[in-house]
C-alpha cells in the first residue's frame, strides 16, 4: 500500500501490512504485533521510510450530543476529522471548540498530543477518552486527568501505550461560552463577538498563515515551542530584546521556535525537496517530492543551527516513523 496518501507530508512510502478498523467488529480481530503502529489521519504523523510494521487505520465512525444539565455531552468517533466536527458542533449552537477550527487531522488524535491553538487546548474538553488495549482486547476509558495533559502531549504518546487503541473521545461543552481573545491574531475582536465569528477569524488566519497540506505537503508545526528556565530567558532577552516568548503559570518561559528559526535566518533552507516554509519557519514543507532523508537532513540542520546562535535545543512535535517504528531526529 502506498503511504503517500496516508500523512499529510506526502513522502513516498509503502507499507505491505495496513488494516483499517471501521467497527468493533475489526477491533475483535486485529492480533497485536510489536511492531504495530495506530494512525488516524496521518497529519502529525511523517513516514520517513518504508514501513515494516503491521498499520492499523482508525477510521471509526459516530457523532451523538446528549444535553446535560449545564454541558452537552458530545461522542465522537476517533475516526471523524476534527474540523468537520468543529464545525458541525457550532452549527448546533454547541460552542468551545471554534479556536481550534481547521487543525487538520481526526477526533481520535486530538487527545493523543492534546491539540492546541490560540490559548485554547482540547484537554480542557474532554471529559474521558474510551478505548481498547490490543494487546489485551480490555476496553479502558480514561478521565481527563487519567490522561495526562500537557503542553502538545498525554499519556497516549507514552510507548507502553501504543497498543491502546483510541474508539471514541467523550466532550463536555459548557452551556455557559465565553471567547479566548487572548491569543494576538484574535485580540482585535470585541468581547461581544459570537463563536462564528471566532470560528471564521482562526480559519482565516490559518488560511493566510499556515499551508494547505493539500497544495503544499507538511504536518502543521515541525518543532515544539522550547520551554526554558527564566534565568535562561533573561539572558536570551538581553542579547536577543525582540525574542518572542510566553510566560508559563511556574516562572518558566516558552519561546516562539517560529522566531528562533526565522532570525537565524533559516526561511530560505531547503534540502533536496524540503524546506522551511516561508510565511510560518515552524512549518517544514514537502515542496518538490522530497525524500524521507531530505527532511531528515533539513530538520536536523535548522535543529543544529538555533542550537549554535540561541544555545536551545529543538525537539520534533511531529511522530517521525522509520522501517520499524519511531525513530528520533
Ligand atoms: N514568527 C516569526 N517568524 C515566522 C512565524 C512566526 O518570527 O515565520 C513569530 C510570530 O511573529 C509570533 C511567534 O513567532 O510572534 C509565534 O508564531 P505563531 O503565532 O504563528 O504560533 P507558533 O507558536 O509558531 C503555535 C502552535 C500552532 C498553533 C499556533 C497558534 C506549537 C508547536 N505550534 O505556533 O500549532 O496553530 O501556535 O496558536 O505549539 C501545530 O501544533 O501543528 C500548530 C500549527
Amino acid at each position: 500500500v502506498d503511504l503517500k496518501d496516508k500523512h499529510s507530508f506526502a513522502l513516498t512510502a509503502f507499507a505491505h501490512h495496513v488494516q483499517r478498523v471501521q467497527s468493533k467488529a475489526d477491533i475483535a480481530t486485529i492480533e497485536w504485533h510489536p511492531d504495530a503502529f495506530i494512525l488516524g489521519a496521518g497529519s502529525n504523523t511523517v513516514f520517513t521510510h518504508d514501513f515494516c510494521g503491521h498499520l492499523i487505520i482508525n477510521q471509526l465512525q459516530g457523532f451523538t450530543v446528549e444535553r446535560k444539565d449545564a454541558y452537552y455531552q458530545v461522542t465522537i468517533g476517533a475516526g471523524e476529522d476534527w474540523h468537520q466536527c468543529v464545525e458541525r458542533l457550532l452549527e448546533q449552537g454547541i460552542f468551545g471548540l471554534e479556536n481550534l477550527a481547521l487543525i487538520p487531522g481526526s477526533v481520535g488524535a486530538a487527545p493523543v498530543q492534546n491539540i492546541g491553538a490560540y490559548g485554547v487546548e482540547v484537554a480542557q474538553f474532554i471529559a474521558c477518552v474510551r478505548g481498547v488495549d490490543l494487546r489485551s482486547q480490555t476496553a479502558f476509558e480514561l478521565s481527563q486527568d487519567a490522561c495526562q495533559f500537557g503542553y502538545r502531549t498525554s499519556i497516549f504518546k507514552q510507548p507502553e501505550y501504543a497498543s491502546w487503541l483510541i474508539t471514541e473521545v467523550v466532550f463536555h461543552l459548557p452551556f455557559s461560552w465565553r471567547p479566548h481573545l487572548g491569543y494576538p491574531d484574535l485580540a482585535h475582536l470585541a468581547e461581544d463577538v459570537s463563536a462564528r465569528e471566532v470560528f471564521d477569524t482562526v480559519v482565516e488566519v490559518r488560511k493566510r498563515k499556515l499551508p494547505d497540506p493539500k497544495v503544499l505537503p507538511n504536518a502543521g508545526s515541525f518543532f515544539k515551542n522550547p520551554v526554558i528556565s527564566a534565568t535562561q530567558c533573561r539572558k536570551l532577552r538581553q542579547r536577543y530584546p525582540d525574542l518572542r516568548y510566553f510566560e508559563l503559570p511556574n516562572g518558566d518561559c516558552k519561546l516562539a521556535a517560529a522566531w528562533l528559526i526565522d532570525q537565524a535566518g533559516l526561511k530560505s533552507l531547503r534540502v533536496g525537496g524540503a524546506g522551511v516554509h516561508q510565511r510560518q519557519a515552524l512549518v517544514l514543507v514537502n515542496s518538490n517530492q522530497a525524500t524521507g532523508q531530505d527532511l531528515i537532513q533539513l530538520a536536523q540542520q535548522v535543529r543544529k543551527q538555533v542550537e549554535q546562535r540561541f544555545n536551545v535545543r529543538l525537539e520534533p512535535e511531529v511522530l517521525l516513523l522509520g522501517e520499524r517504528g519511531h525513530i528520533e531526529l
